[in-house]
């Protein structure tokens, strides 16, 4: 059922449903190494404490009525991670592959991996195929970037148009390209833990994207932190470079 036009909450003022002109919600998942190292564990504890928030994240997602949720959970410059942390991180990964594998019909979420798979392991690979063949039918989106950089994106999207034979290329050609491809634009793009910055995520895609910060970090985000970037949207107007 579509949403309507403004956003729905109840009465203690918890929201129920977004409203038509929130969309897509992209989520910079930072933060998950310094709330382990805040409480003496090793970083990766954190990244276990991160996949449950974004557990919790796209639950929610789900339930407010979101058509499409994007992370960021693993860009192409972490790899220079030590290596412990990057094999913790792509179990994690593979440990919700295997969930989402089993439990398709009760998530109800169309899962689609952007990024380049090359460098990932077979077996991921493998997981990944079977996970967004599975859940292909769903109507609502979500998208795990993963050994992901916009540049590269953006790079390889104009490249394949080369190949096809185009000489110029459109705006609509490149969006068309991309990873992203048919899927509205984010609407809006949280930030965790204090940080300001893009970092290579979503670069052709949030060109009028709405950008909140907080000094939250990642494995503390739930339904109540979540709703306040929300909020915190609706109280904005978006002109998209026009005067209202
Ligand atoms: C940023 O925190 C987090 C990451 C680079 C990894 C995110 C990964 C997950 C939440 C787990 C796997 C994801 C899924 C989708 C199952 P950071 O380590 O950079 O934190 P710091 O800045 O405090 O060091």
């Amino acid at each position: 059922m579509e949403n309507s036009e403004n956003p729905q909450y109840d009465s203690k003022g918890r929201l129920i449903k977004v409203g038509r002109d929130l969309r897509h919600i992209a989520f910079i998942m930072d933060g998950n190494g310094r709330w382990a190292q805040r409480r003496g564990y090793p970083r990766e504890k954190g990244h276990t404490e991160g996949t449950k928030a974004f557990e919790r994240a796209v639950r929610y997602c789900g339930e407010i009525g979101l058509e499409v949720m994007t992370v960021y959970a693993f860009s192409t410059e972490n790899w220079k991670r030590p290596e412990r942390e990057v094999r913790k991180i792509m179990g994690l990964l593979e440990k919700y592959l295997d969930k989402l594998l089993e439990k398709a019909s009760e998530y109800e979420v169309k899962v689609r991996f952007i990024g380049e798979r090359k460098a990932l392991s077979q077996r991921i690979r493998d997981k990944i195929s079977l996970a967004e063949d599975l859940t292909s039918g769903y109507h609502r989106v979500l998208n795990i970037a993963l050994n992901y950089g916009g540049r590269a994106e953006i790079t390889s999207a104009v490249n394949r148009l080369i190949s096809a034979g185009r000489r110029t290329v459109s705006e609509d050609d490149i969006s068309g390209a991309l990873y992203t491809s048919g899927l509205p634009d984010p609407d809006l793009i949280v930030r965790t833990a204090g940080e300001r910055r893009l970092s290579n995520f979503l670069l052709w895609q949030s060109a009028y994207s709405e950008f909140y910060y907080t000094d939250t970090l990642w494995p503390d985000m739930d339904e109540t932190e979540i709703q306040k970037a929300i909020d915190d949207y609706y109280n904005r107007t978006r002109r998209f470079g026009a005067v209202r």
